[in-house]
């Protein structure tokens, strides 16, 4: 028997540079191969039986740093990423939302979003979001910002959680690839009680054999939240 029940999953994607560079690549052939990892976790999560959401980093609000070359070729790899996906999200009844400064993105990226959030909305074996123009701070003060506008005065901590741009679940289990140990700003208010998951695999050699590992593993954990059992 299970100890503990993954419900809602996030995973910081990490590593397609150096997967890429390893092989004498461009760092964009990472992103590449990184997508179809995407893809296969997807239908993974769309088929577990306690599985309900899925949530994937894949720009934060700190990428923009990278060369414009890089982030032009994220930006039209993510377009073409949902235009292709919308088949696989009908086969397999998954709905997408995408979380994040969605407004700053071309309006092309934008209107794809919205097409694909709008054509998804009725699946429910899974609900896959991916955090775009991302970051946990800015998600937080948002949602502030969005109270103060509504005229509260005073919040309490359900306030926060329902004013926040995640469809609201907290996180089972966060799981990081490439060997890195920190957290990049990702989703910092639902990760409160999380258990994480280091791998050492660079995000294009994941598959869901690793995942299916991680999960047995993680449902052997007991979670106590702060309590003796
Ligand atoms: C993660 O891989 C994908 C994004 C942040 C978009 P990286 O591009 O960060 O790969 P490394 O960390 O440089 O290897
Ligand atoms: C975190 O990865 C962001 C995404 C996976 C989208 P980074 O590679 O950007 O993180 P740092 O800079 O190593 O912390
Ligand atoms: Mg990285």
């Amino acid at each position: 028997m299970p100890k503990a029940t993954l419900k809602h999953l996030a995973i910081i994607m990490d590593g397609n540079g150096r997967w890429a560079k390893a092989r004498g690549l461009n760092r964009t052939k990472g992103h590449e191969k990184g997508i179809e990892v995407i893809r296969d976790v997807t239908t993974y999560c769309a088929k577990h039986p306690t599985v309900e959401s899925v949530t994937f980093y894949a720009f934060s609000t700190e990428n923009w740093k990278r060369p414009k070359y890089e982030v032009d070729f994220l930006m039209r790899l993510l377009d073409r990423y949902l235009e292709e996906e919308l088949a696989t999200y009908h086969a397999n009844n998954v709905r997408f939302q995408a979380i994040g400064n969605i407004d700053a993105l071309s309006p092309k990226l934008q209107a794809r979003i919205r097409k694909t959030e709008e054509e998804t909305r009725h699946h429910t074996d899974l609900t896959h979001i991916l955090a775009l123009n991302y970051g946990g701070r800015a998600e937080i003060t948002m949602a502030v910002n969005k109270l103060i506008y509504e005229g509260k005065r005073e919040l309490d901590e359900a306030d926060i959680s329902h004013a926040l741009q995640t469809p609201y679940s907290d996180i089972d289990l966060l799981i990081r690839t490439s060997g890195e140990e920190r957290v990049s700003n990702f989703l910092l208010w639902q990760i409160s009680y999380a258990e994480f998951y280091f791998s050492q695999t660079y995000w294009p050699d994941f598959n869901r054999d690793e995942l299916d590992e991680i999960i047995t593993d993680f449902e052997q954990r007991t979670r106590r939240f702060g309590g003796l059992k």
